[in-house]
């Protein structure tokens, strides 16, 4: 479960201070999977931002399965982030020079969590991708690259996964099969989702569709 509790959020300008959250409320039941929909500039990528914890906010509270994520002392802050909240971008973030499954693999070495490589081996199958462990990304399609990254994202065993504009860069047909995918993976691993997409289609097929507009969520 995802709430969030009286959220406002600015940014300092030389015209003075632009309003981007008005006061937000609304809470996401764990296993569900939402999509935030709103015009370029609306607000969404700021906050994803802040559900993941890479920025704060003015005002308000965001709960993780009851944890209030800006009340984590700073030192125990970057840990829970990595342990439970993973992200997913239109551009994939891999890093270029290494293969599909050290991707999948750095986060568990990071962590220094048992047998990372054995575990990157069972997403990559757990994506399709068994035959494409070595490759690196500038030698997978679009589409792959957003299965590792989906695997790279899922390997934490995280509560909470968020996806900003995860179709962005795919044609539509690729982008359809890779939101099964992942909408087959939440579920299966009773994972609490949000996905920001320009994609109506897709955000048709979310549990709910929040709507962001004037700094304000309409349902
Ligand atoms: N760090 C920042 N400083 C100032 N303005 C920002 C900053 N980040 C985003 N903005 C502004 O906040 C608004 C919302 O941005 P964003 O959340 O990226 O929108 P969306 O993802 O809905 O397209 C935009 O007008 C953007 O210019
Ligand atoms: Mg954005």
């Amino acid at each position: 479960m995802i709430e969030i509790r009286n959220l406002s959020k600015s940014f300092k300008t030389q015209q003075g201070p632009l309003e981007i959250l008005k006061d937000i409320n609304f809470q996401i039941p764990k296993g569900k999977i939402i999509a935030i929909t709103g015009h370029s500039g609306s607000g969404k990528s700021t906050l994803l931002s802040l559900l993941a914890g890479l920025d704060k906010p003015d005002s308000g509270q965001i709960l993780i399965e009851g944890r209030d994520l800006f009340a984590i002392p700073p030192h125990k802050q970057n840990d829970f982030r990595a342990q439970n909240i993973s992200l997913i971008f239109q551009n994939y973030y891999l890093i270029p020079h290494l293969t599909a499954l050290e991707n999948v693999a750095l986060p568990l070495q990071i962590l220094k969590k048992a047998s990372p490589f054995e575990e990157a081996q069972r997403l990559l199958k757990e994506v399709g991708l068994e035959d494409r462990m070595s490759h690196y990304p500038g030698e997978l399609s679009g589409g792959e690259c957003q299965r590792v990254s989906i695997a790279r994202g899922l390997a934490t065993k995280p509560l909470v996964l968020l996806a900003d504009e995860p179709t962005g860069s795919l044609d539509n047909e690729t982008g359809n099969r890779v939101m099964k995918l992942y909408f087959d993976l939440v579920r299966k691993h009773n994972l609490t989702s949000v996905i920001v997409t320009h994609n109506e289609e897709l955000a048709a097929l979310c549990d709910s569709e929040l709507k962001l507009s004037q700094g304000q969520i309409h349902k």
